[in-house]
């Protein structure tokens, strides 16, 4: 039975969740592998909004399976604030449907605390720009052995050592930054309360997974964030602190990599980018400020403005050969309706020499320069177009010369946040 990877394939914001959504409804199981609440993933179901940030998109489709990887970092509170919101809509959320790894590392207050106080306190050009939501630091906890994870809320001593562990680290850190110590008796207590309402929920998601495949089901693996936010193939340090690309699929659920059968890159017709960080194509004009607009680009979890620019197919090329992409969904083409001409970067031209991919020390991307192909726009409007022929010509040259600079087909084509204005090229799971 054909599995599914979805990852964005830029820096993240590429219109992942109407994508996700269209494939969920054809999965039985949906399962996050990576990032945690910094993720803000919207569908539009039947005209009404469902705003994700931890949970897998397939929660809101009635008879599926949705599973929080071990690959995540859990804010216990801010999960069980969002099963409330996402009930409130009438969605039904029950230990039947809704799986969390026993060994995913839980992001705690401190983790917050520290990201926040490291930001406010980086100066010009170090400032990542977080989600400030304590990914990075939750993450360093579980690398560090230090996480509390979901199984130590089981037993109070063990939860208390776990604490204590992370104490020892924390403390220090904190005096350091003019952060008051932590209460811990306070601490524990929080943890003990929210205890029964996550492990209703918590399972051995490898074991589940594994008779799922067995008994022929099918997974999506949901992919949050973008591949250039990729912790080792991202723009580091300005990245997220997971590994995005498709292979964390497999290590961030506990399946073999040959449980993936398709990568489906989701890629923006466009270049967005929130938080610092080199960003070769941007825009600081009109046209900048244009894509903006029309593509109503604003954070979903931050409502901060996402900086705008030309397509780079240098950089997704690099991005679908990291997570052996092989079709990608083509999004927000409708945002290119009206510009007389548009730009496609092809490569980097550092000291005289044309380069094909980004080079990875932050000296030299700095004084790349892109290099442009320019293509004829289109006037008339993509919007809503559901085949081909409803595409201007122009369009349709755009696509097939994005195809050939990514060496990547289109699988999918997507022309509105409707569902249905979609052009669908290859069923990821038919092929
Ligand atoms: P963090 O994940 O909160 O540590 O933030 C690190 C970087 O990743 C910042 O530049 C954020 O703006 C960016 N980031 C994190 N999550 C997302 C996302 O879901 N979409 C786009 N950018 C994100």
């Amino acid at each position: 039975m054909a599995n599914v990877v979805v990852v964005g394939a830029q820096w993240g914001d590429e219109g992942k969740g109407k994508i996700v959504d269209w494939l969920s409804e054809r999965s039985d199981v949906i399962a996050r592998f990576q990032g945690g609440h910094n993720a803000g993933h919207t569908l539009v179901i039947d005209g009404k909004v469902y705003k994700l940030n931890a949970l897998p998109s397939g929660v809101v489709r009635g008879g599926k399976l949705s599973v929080i990887g071990n690959g995540v970092v859990l804010d216990p509170w801010h999960l069980v604030e969002e099963i409330a919101k996402i009930r409130e809509q009438g969605v039904d959320i029950s230990p039947e449907t809704l799986m969390i790894a026993e060994n995913t590392p839980l992001i705690l207050p401190i983790h917050g605390e520290l990201d926040r106080a490291r930001e406010e306190a980086a100066s010009k050009g170090t400032k990542i720009g977080t989600t400030g939501r304590g990914i990075g630091p939750a993450y360093e906890d579980k690398v560090g052995r230090r996480s509390v994870r979901v199984a130590d809320l089981g037993d109070a001593a063990t939860l208390e050592a776990r604490v204590d562990r992370a104490l020892q680290h924390h403390d220090p850190l904190r005096k350091g930054l003019g952060i008051e110590p932590i209460d811990r008796d306070a601490l524990i207590a929080q943890l003990q309360e929210i205890a029964p309402e996550i492990l209703q929920y918590a399972a051995p998601v490898w074991k589940v997974l594994g008779d799922k495949r067995k008994a022929g089901k099918r997974i999506l693996f949901e992919g949050a964030q973008g591949a250039l936010l990729d912790i080792d193939f991202g723009t580091y340090p300005f990245v997220t602190s997971s590994n995005v690309i498709a292979g964390q699929a497999a290590t961030g659920v506990g399946v073999g990599p040959g449980a993936i059968n398709y990568v489906l890159g989701i890629v923006k017709a466009y270049t967005t980018r929130v938080g610092e960080g080199p960003f070769p194509t941007e825009l600081d004009d009109e046209n900048g400020q244009r894509l903006g607009e029309r593509g109503r680009e604003f954070g979903t979890v931050t409502g901060r403005q996402r900086r705008c620019g030309w397509f780079d197919a240098a950089l997704v090329r690099q991005t679908c050969a990291t997570s052996g992409v092989k079709g990608i969904a083509l999004t927000k083409l409708d945002v290119l309706d009206g510009f007389e001409t548009l730009r496609i970067c092809t490569g980097y031209e550092l000291d005289g020499e044309r380069l094909d991919y980004l080079p990875t020390a932050a000296e030299q991307q700095a004084r790349c320069t892109p290099v442009y192909e320019d293509m004829p726009g289109w006037s008339e409007s993509t919007e809503g177009a559901r085949r081909w022929v409803d595409l201007p010509a122009n369009a349709i040259k755009y696509v097939r010369r994005v195809e050939e600079l990514i060496d990547c087909p289109v699988a999918m084509l997507s022309t509105s946040p409707e569902r249905e204005d979609t052009i669908l090229v290859t069923d990821p799971f038919a092929d």
